[in-house]
């Protein structure tokens, strides 16, 4: 990041002391900080701190007059390679997707011509209120790249969305822009609808408890990320997971294997799916009052078998062009991969083996299985093996072309 320049606003929020170290980071990474504090960024954290850390002036107010003489706000909003904003706060989303400019922070974003990227910071509620949703469809609309926030304890004592980032991963974020890492979007996906489904499902045994598996939802989430980064529209369908929903992708949360067949057909049609959940081969004959210990024998429970997903959109006529599956499996890898891909009727079948810490963990060994070949991908970051399939994905979907014929 050496010799980059990044404009920071600061919002009024509590995570506003976070601002600090991610100020630290990118100095550390070799970028120039100039930072923008609100009056409300203000009662969180002073211009001192922020003028020591980043060894440069903090600017406050549209009406300081010294500044205005030397430099001039517009001026301001235009030197940076890339305009970041963190915390953004409910409120200075709301400004910014109204094309509000009534203080610094707010004037300097309707300003500049630079790109901006947002990392969020609020209550749950409000990050989850349709105002909020809203306004960040809206900044999104408007190709502001707005990061999802972590999921976690908040500070106001609840607990869900609404958290900002830790500095690193908006660190990385920051890197990973093209503004700053220079690459160009690649945009290979572009006008394609493409369906994930991750994570377990979960069916209920009783009012309490559930049948579930290890599933983490991480591969099916990082897969999501890769498709959108290069550019498709992305339907991600989730079972219960403790993941953020990556930038740009429409997530559906579900809880049972039902309720994922009914989120599937309602995101159809789709030019490709992915389906990388670990659904439940079985759901319970549910019993609708919590079940009692009654001292005698523990009780049976009557499986029933769930509909194969992957299967029936194999054969369904809404059958998108290019259908993959993923098979976890403990032995025989390959050969059951290649079985599998063949009884469920899909083009490709990603097979990992999951004897060892797959599950949760952040590492996959995967082989790619088609018609006629096997590539295998020795043991790879979650992100790499996703990036690595969206690549294949886009080059499948360009080679096929849309059907239409030229001219
Ligand atoms: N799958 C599905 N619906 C199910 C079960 C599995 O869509 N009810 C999909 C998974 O999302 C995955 C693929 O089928 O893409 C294979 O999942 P896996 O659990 O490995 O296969 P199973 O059919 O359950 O086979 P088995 O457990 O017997 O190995």
């Amino acid at each position: 990041m050496l010799g980059k320049r990044i404009l920071l606003i600061i919002g009024g929020g509590i995570a506003a002391y976070k601002s600090c170290e991610l100020i630290r980071l990118l100095r550390k990474a070799g970028a120039s900080v100039t930072c923008v504090l609100t009056k409300r960024g203000a009662q969180f954290v002073t211009p001192m701190t922020l003028a020591a850390l980043s060894e440069n002036e903090v600017h406050t107010s549209l009406w300081d007059l010294k500044n205005e003489v030397e430099m001039g706000h517009i001026q301001l909003s235009r030197q940076a390679d890339l305009v970041v904003v963190c915390p953004a706060t409910a409120d200075l989303m709301a400004r910014m997707a109204a094309g509000i400019a009534d203080d610094l922070a707010t004037t300097l974003l309707l300003a500049t011509d630079k790109p901006v990227l947002a990392a969020p910071a609020m209550n749950v509620r409000m990050w989850q209120h349709e105002a909020t949703l809203r306004n960040v469809a809206q900044l999104r609309r408007d190709e502001l790249t707005v990061l999802e926030p972590d999921e976690g304890d908040m500070a106001c004592g609840e607990y869900g969305p609404g958290r900002l980032p830790e500095p690193d991963a908006i660190l990385r974020a920051i890197q990973a822009h093209p503004a700053i890492s220079g690459r160009a979007a690649r945009r290979s996906l572009a006008g394609k609808h493409i369906i994930v489904t991750a994570g377990p499902t979960q069916e209920p045994i009783d009012p309490v408890r559930v049948l579930a598996n290890r599933s983490s939802g991480k591969q099916g989430f990082a897969i999501a990320a890769a498709l959108a980064q290069l550019g498709a529209r992305v339907s991600l369908i989730a079972g219960p997971v403790n993941v953020s929903t990556p930038p740009g992708v429409d997530r559906v949360d579900v809880e049972t294997a039902l309720q994922m067949q009914q989120a599937l057909g309602a995101a159809l049609p789709a030019d490709a799916a992915v389906l990388v959940a670990a659904v439940s081969d079985w759901r319970v004959d549910a019993s609708s009052q919590k079940i009692k210990k009654s001292g005698g024998s523990p009780p049976a429970l009557t499986l029933v078998e769930n509909p194969d997903l992957l299967a029936e959109l194999a054969s369904s006529p809404q059958r998108p062009r290019l259908l993959i599956g993923f098979a976890a499996e403990t032995e025989e890898v390959i050969e059951n991969g290649r079985a599998k891909r063949a009884r469920k009727g899909c083009d490709w079948i990603v097979a990992n083996d999951v004897s060892g810490d797959v599950m949760g963990g952040d590492a996959n060994s995967v082989h790619l299985i088609s018609a006629n070949a096997v590539e295998s991908w020795d043991r790879l970051s979650k992100a790499e093996v996703a990036r690595r399939l969206a690549e294949r994905i886009a080059a499948e979907l360009g080679e096929q072309g849309d059907g239409r014929p030229e001219n």
